[in-house]
C-alpha cells in the first residue's frame, strides 16, 4: 500500500484514532495476524468462528503498526469503526482516488464465468507495457476489490480488478469504491441464478459495471452473448465489442484447438492480424482473451503487443483447467475451482478436445441454482454423454441426477454411469478402473472440495 499515517487512515475510514496519530503503514493491509509482517496495517474482521479482534495482541507482537476494528487494544494504535469490512472499502476507495490522480488506470470485469481466467490473462497482457496489480485468485468480494485496491502503489500503472455479484447493487457498490475506467462484461449464465431469480436479474446486475463508468471509459462488451451486448444502452462509455462474429471489433478468426484443448487463432483488431497461441486450455478461454485484448486495446496497447502478451500468458489461478500427467499415463484435469451449467459445458467441451483413450468426467454439484438445479443435474449428466465422456462418475447426493441423466441417455448405469456417496467411494472406485490413457475431467462447485480428490487422483498414479 502506499504508506499512510494512522490519523489519514482514521480520516479515510471515519474512524476513532487511540494511539499514535502518527504511526506510518508502510507494509501491506492483511486479515490474518497470522500473516502479519512488520508495518503493516492488520484489519479485525469478525468471522464465523473467530473474532478478529481477539488477535489484536498477536498482530502487534508479529510486527503490525496499526489496526482498524471494532474495539481497542493497547498492544497497538487502532482504528476504531463499527464495520472494518466497511472500513476497508473506504479507505481503499480514498488510496484509490490518489491512485487515479497520478495516473493509474483501472480495469475491472465481471461475467457469470470467467472472472478470474480473463483478469489473468490481461493482467499478464497490461504488465508487458507497465506495472500491474492483478493478483492470482478469485478476490471480487467486499474484502478482496479492497485488498487488491490497496495492494497498488505509485508505481502502479493498470489495475485490473475482478467484480463479482450475489445480487444486485453489489458491483455498483464495489465500483464506488473503485470506479473502473474500461469495464469488461463476459457473459450472463447461470451462476447464482437462485439468488438472482432469472437471467435478466443476472444482465441487471453485471450491467451495472457499465453503468458506472464515465464517458472517458469503454465498456469492453462481449457481442457472442445478446445480454452482454444488450447492456449498450446502459451506458455513457465508448462501446467497444468482442467476439466470433464479423461486426465485432476485437475478433478471433480461425479458431482451431491443439491436442491439448489449447486454441490457435487469429486476432483481428483496430486493422490489423496477428497471430496467437494460448497455453490456457479450452476452447473458452478464446472468449476471455477477446474481451482481454479488447480491454488492453482501450488501454491503449497495440495489437501486436497483444496477441504476443495473450500467448505468453500462462494459467495463473489454481484448479481452473489443470492438466497434470500421471507417470502411468492418466491425464488429470483439475477444474474443481468452481461450477455452474455453462462452465461445466465449456470443461466438458475441453474434455472432448483432449487426447487420450477414454475420457471419464468426475462430477460434482452444482450448487445456487434454486428451483431448476434438479433438471439442470440431469441435463449436465445428458450433455456430458452428448460431449462424447465415457465414463461418468457423479459425486455426492446433488449429483446424483448427473448420473441419471447420463444413463438416461444411453450410458450403462452401475458400469459407465456411476453414483457414489462421496470422495473416498470416488476415489477408491477410480483407483480400481482407471487405466493408461484415460483423461479425467474433475469439476464441481467449490463447496464440495473436489480438488482434493483431483489431488489424490495425481498423487496415486505417480505413487503407482
Ligand atoms: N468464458 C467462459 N465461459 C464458460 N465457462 C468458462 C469461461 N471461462 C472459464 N470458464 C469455466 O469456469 C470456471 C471458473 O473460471 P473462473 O475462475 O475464471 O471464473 P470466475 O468467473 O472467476 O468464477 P467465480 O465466480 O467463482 O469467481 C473454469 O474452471 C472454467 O471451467
Ligand atoms: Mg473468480
Amino acid at each position: 500500500m502506499i504508506a499512510l499515517t494512522l490519523a489519514e487512515i482514521a480520516e479515510l475510514t471515519g474512524g476513532r484514532l487511540t494511539g499514535s496519530p502518527d504511526a506510518t503503514v508502510s507494509g501491506t493491509v492483511t486479515l490474518d495476524s497470522r500473516a502479519v509482517a512488520a508495518g503493516d496495517l492488520f484489519v479485525a474482521v469478525a468471522g464465523e468462528r473467530v473474532d478478529g479482534a481477539d488477535f489484536l495482541p498477536a498482530a502487534a507482537a508479529a510486527g503490525a503498526m496499526g489496526a482498524i476494528a471494532t474495539r481497542p487494544d493497547d498492544a497497538l494504535p487502532c482504528v476504531v469503526v463499527a464495520d472494518p469490512v466497511e472500513a476497508l472499502g473506504r479507505l481503499a476507495k480514498g488510496v484509490h482516488a490518489r491512485l487515479v490522480e497520478r495516473g493509474l488506470l483501472t480495469l475491472g470485469i465481471t461475467g457469470s464465468s470467467g472472472k478470474t481466467s480473463t483478469k489473468d490473462l490481461l493482467g499478464q497482457v497490461l504488465a508487458t507495457a507497465g506495472p500491474t496489480v492483478s493478483p492470482p485468485g478469485s478476490y471480487n468480494n467486499d474484502i478482496g476489490l479492497p485488498l487488491t485496491v490497496l495492494s497498488a502503489d505509485e508505481r502502479t500503472r493498470f489495475l485490473v480488478l475482478e467484480m463479482g455479484a450475489r445480487g444486485r447493487g453489489h458491483i455498483a457498490r464495489l465500483c464506488r469504491v473503485a470506479r473502473p475506467r474500461i469495464g469488461v462484461v463476459l457473459n450472463v449464465g447461470s451462476a447464482h441464478l437462485g439468488e438472482f431469480g432469472s437471467p435478466e436479474g443476472i444482465a441487471e446486475a453485471k450491467g451495472e459495471l457499465v453503468e458506472a463508468l464515465g464517458d472517458d471509459g469503454t465498456a469492453v462488451l462481449n457481442a457472442d452473448d445478446p445480454r452482454v451486448i444488450g447492456m449498450a444502452p446502459r451506458t455513457v462509455a465508448r462501446v467497444l465489442t468482442t467476439g466470433r462474429g464479423e461486426d465485432a471489433d476485437v475478433r478471433a478468426l480461425d479458431v482451431t484447438l491443439d491436442e491439448s484443448a489449447r486454441a490457435r487463432f487469429t486476432l483481428a483488431a483496430g486493422g490489423e492480424r496477428h497471430p496467437v497461441t494460448l497455453q490456457v486450455v479450452g476452447e473458452h478461454q478464446v472468449a476471455n482473451a477477446l474481451s482481454a485484448a479488447g480491454a488492453a486495446l482501450a488501454a491503449g496497447m497495440t495489437p501486436a503487443q497483444i496477441a504476443a502478451g495473450l500467448s505468453a500468458a500462462e494459467p495463473r489461478s489454481r484448479w481452473r483447467m489443470e492438466v497434470a500427467r500421471r507417470n502411468d499415463g492418466v491425464t488429470v484435469v483439475n477444474d474443481a475451482y468452481n461450477a455452474n451449467p455453462e462452465s461445466m459445458r465449456a470443461a466438458l467441451a475441453a474434455l472432448a478436445g483432449l487426447s487420450g483413450s477414454r475420457r471419464v468426467a468426475v462430477l460434482g454439484g452444482m450448487a445456487e441454482l434454486g428451483p431448476d438445479a434438479a433438471a439442470e443435474h440431469e441435463r449436465l449428466g445428458r450433455d456430458a454423454v452428448a460431449a462424447g465422456v465415457d465414463l461418468i462418475v457423479a459425486v455426492g447426493p446433488d449429483a446424483v441426477g448427473i448420473a441419471d441423466g447420463a444413463a438416461a441417455a444411453g450410458r450403462r448405469a452401475g458400469e459407465e454411469s456411476v453414483h457414489v456417496p462421496d470422495r473416498a467411494t470416488a476415489r477408491e472406485l477410480l483407483s480400481e478402473v482407471l487405466r493408461p490413457g484415460d483423461v479425467v475431467l474433475v469439476k464441481a462447485s467449490r463447496s464440495y472440495g473436489l480438488e482434493q480428490l483431483a489431488a489424490d487422483l495425481l498423487a496415486e498414479g505417480d505413487a503407482a
